[in-house]
């Protein structure tokens, strides 16, 4: 069983890299670019039936599709031991022919498939799947992606808000209109007017709410795109939508959605706050989904070999034995160790089928805290953003919680600011990580449909990825904000000097908790200089964030930068902002500290900053007690201690 599960995350694997290395522009009219295909890894039994089962009921929808104005058709064949479940699509705004054409190429990409009782083929005018069993209900599964485009030189944040309102209003018109298509486009106010373009589409055999439901995901996995991106497709099982700086569809197929946003202003609310799912309908549908899903989850585990639902339906956590992630690991080997944080150790596995993954040993043990462990990792594998990392699987059914988590070859940036790649960073890569780990905090604290508040933003915790890209780990494993309210918790799972001070002496707990750590980080990126690290007194030095206040007052905050940086690499004024910037972020009160979607808003505008930051917001005795404690280290058993306490009081 086990194995099964192997497999199949070896397959979501393939998937992924299908979609990074194909996604390629469209030009011509069939739009036959792939983006995604996956063929279940379990092969039909009896292959001649299944053969022919498949060539039928390709056949079948082919000629349905052949119709004009048809753009959607499934055909199954029952008739023998070799099921096969078939649904066609191509989007509206296709020609007949080009419709076909898509579906002739989208056919010839699946048929490596070979014998796999399962396959899909995502391209940018069509898709086709089959199955062994009927799928054409299912919307948004675990597994559903954004695919971002290239970026431009340009950071376009106009069009970023006209995305933003397009598809926005796209993901609440389409499920309202008939046939579940709809194609628009929105003005663009810049200098020179352009415009831009977006559809979205859902199966017609989902409900309405259903369509909702997947195009929220969708809409929100685009959003995690960066800025400066422009064009990006969402795709999952019922849905599909996607924008473009440049017209991919004919203009007599736009269509004013308008009339169809009338009623439920609340829901519009919802889609530009909720991110993940618009409107409480939305919410208990994806709940309902989740439950499901987990519910089917735990049946398969009891029934080996069963294959109950899409076999290339991408999953979400899966259960790892124990004892394979002891081997994966080499039984937690101290050479296999990549470092030591505050919830455990993490080492490096590698799993059946050659994936390198992280293997987090969670310093929490009680068998109360394995109920918690369950629902929390439930919510946090459903994280889907590009700067945060991957859960990818868990283990509950061993003498230690395990987390599988993606691994990040280049390691953390604790490395790149201290370690042995100290001073290799440039200042536009270091810029991309300010960058990134503000989209991916502001994604943590107002884009997910939970607020996830990480307590713990440091260096060691923000991971690189091969092209120099954060991914924030080790978020969600501090317990979960209610909703609505600020948390009084008596001890605090932050490390000291990172942790605001209203957090570490009195436990008051909001997200612009993170937004100090963020801006103490970030004066840590610019400076290369530790936030810890005790001054010489004597030689009128100061730690690192009084003396960035020092140097802003007289206005020579530039003398903060890293001596490492060559000046010409950066602007002066850029680098002066993001220091203003972090000085904002580690003010006090906490109304006076930004958000972290504000401060991605600062980042991208290319203004100037509005509100400077002001010394008299800065409180230097509750930063040098938080920072002068630092030195005696009792700091990883009372992180572990927060959140037994945190799991165990839900
Ligand atoms: C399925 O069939 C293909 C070739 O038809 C083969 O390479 C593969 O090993 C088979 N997979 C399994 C799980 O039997
Ligand atoms: C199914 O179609 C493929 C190519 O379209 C063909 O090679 C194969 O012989 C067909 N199989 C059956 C059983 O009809
Ligand atoms: C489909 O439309 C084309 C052109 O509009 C027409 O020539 C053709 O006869 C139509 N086919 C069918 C089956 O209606
Ligand atoms: C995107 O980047 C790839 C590889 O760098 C390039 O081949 C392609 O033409 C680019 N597409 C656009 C639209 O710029
Ligand atoms: C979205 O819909 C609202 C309400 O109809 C409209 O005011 C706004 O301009 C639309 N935004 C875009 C980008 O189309
Ligand atoms: C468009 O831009 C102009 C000037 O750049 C500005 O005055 C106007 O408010 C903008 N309109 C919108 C809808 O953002
Ligand atoms: C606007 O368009 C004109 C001509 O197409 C071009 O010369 C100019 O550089 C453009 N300006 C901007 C800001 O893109
Ligand atoms: C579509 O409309 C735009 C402006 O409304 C126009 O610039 C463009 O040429 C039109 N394209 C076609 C193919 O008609």
């Amino acid at each position: 069983m086990t194995r099964w599960w192997f497999y199949r995350w070896q397959m979501v694997l393939v998937a992924f890299m299908f979609m990074v290395f194909l996604t390629t522009p469209a030009t011509s009219q069939p739009q036959t670019n792939i983006l995604i295909t996956a063929c279940s890894l379990v092969n039909a039994t009896n292959l001649q039936n299944f053969y022919a089962n498949l060539n039928s009921t390709f056949q079948d929808v082919r000629r349905q599709l052949s119709n004009n104005n048809t753009y959607f058709a499934t055909a199954e064949n029952t008739r023998n031991s070799e099921s096969v479940y078939v649904m066609g699509q191509c989007r509206n705004y296709m020609s007949t022919r080009d419709c076909v054409a898509c579906f002739d190429f989208a056919d010839r990409s699946i048929r490596y498939c070979a014998g796999a009782n399962g396959g899909r083929a995502v391209l940018d005018g069509c898709f086709l799947r089959y199955e062994s069993n009927s799928f054409y209900d299912q919307t948004t599964l675990p597994g559903n992606v954004g695919l971002c485009g290239n970026r431009t030189s340009s950071r376009q944040s106009v069009f970023e808000t006209t995305v933003d309102g397009l598809l926005s209003n796209l993901s609440i018109a389409t499920p309202k209109i008939p046939g579940f298509f709809a194609a628009a486009t929105a003005p663009v106010n810049g200098t020179n007017t352009s415009t831009a373009y977006g559809i979205a589409q859902c199966a017609p055999t989902v409900t309405s709410d259903g369509c909702g439901a997947c195009l929220q995901v969708a809409y929100a996995n685009i959003k995690s795109c960066a800025t400066d991106v422009t064009d990006g497709r969402g795709v999952d099982s019922g849905c599909f939508m996607r924008y473009s700086a440049s017209p991919f569809f004919p203009n007599n197929t736009i269509m004013d959605i308008t009339p169809f946003l009338q009623d439920g202003g609340s829901s519009n609310k919802g889609a530009i706050i909720g991110g993940v799912v618009g409107g409480v309908g939305g919410l208990i549908i994806l709940l309902i989904i989740l439950i499901l899903l987990w519910y089917r989850r735990s049946k398969k585990r009891t029934s080996p070999g069963s294959n109950l639902h899409g076999a290339t339906e991408l999953q979400g956590p899966m259960a790892y034995s124990y004892n394979d992630l002891k081997r994966a690991t080499k039984d937690f080997k101290e050479d296999n160790k990549l470092g030591e944080g505050g919830f455990g150790d993490v080492y490096k596995g590698i799993v059946k089928g050659g994936n390198i993954v992280a293997v987090k040993k969670l310093a929490i043990g009680s068998n109360n805290a394995k109920d918690n462990f369950e629902s929390e990792v439930r919510v946090i594998s459903n994280v889907h953003h590009r700067n945060l990392i991957r859960l990818l699987g868990c283990c509950s059914k061993g003498p230690e919680l395990l987390l599988v988590l993606e691994y990040m070859a280049n390691g953390s940036l604790e490395k790149y600011l201290y370690g042995d790649k100290k001073g290799n960073l440039s200042w536009k890569q270091r810029y991309d990580i300010i960058f990134g780990t503000a989209r991916g905090l502001a994604y943590l604290h107002e884009q997910y449909h939970v607020t996830i508040i990480h307590r713990d933003i440091k260096p060691s915790n923000i991971l690189l990825d091969n092209d120099f890209q954060p991914k924030i780990a080790d978020f969600g494993l501090a317990r979960l904000l209610p909703e609505d309210q600020t948390h009084i918790s008596t001890r605090f799972a932050g490390t000291l000097g990172y942790t605001a001070p209203e957090y570490a002496i009195n436990g008051q707990l909001s997200e612009k908790v993170d937004t100090y750590s963020f801006g103490i980080v970030v004066l840590e990126i610019i400076s290369g200089k530790r936030c810890t690290d005790v001054p010489n007194e004597s030689a009128g030095e100061q730690y690192l964030l009084e003396h960035a206040w020092n140097l802003y007052e007289t206005r020579m905050h530039l003398k903060l930068v890293d001596e490492t940086l060559d000046p010409s690499e950066y602007r002066e004024e850029e680098i002066k902002k993001v220091i203003e910037i972090a000085l904002m972020c580690t003010q006090s009160p906490v109304s006076v500290r930004p958000t972290m979607s504000e401060v991605v808003m600062l980042l991208s505008d290319r203004s100037r900053v509005q509100n400077p930051p002001s010394r008299q917001n800065v409180n230097f005795n509750d930063v040098r007690i938080q920072v002068d404690n630092s030195t005696s280290t009792t700091l990883s058993m009372s992180n572990a201690d927060a959140t037994i306490t945190e799991l165990t009081g839900r």
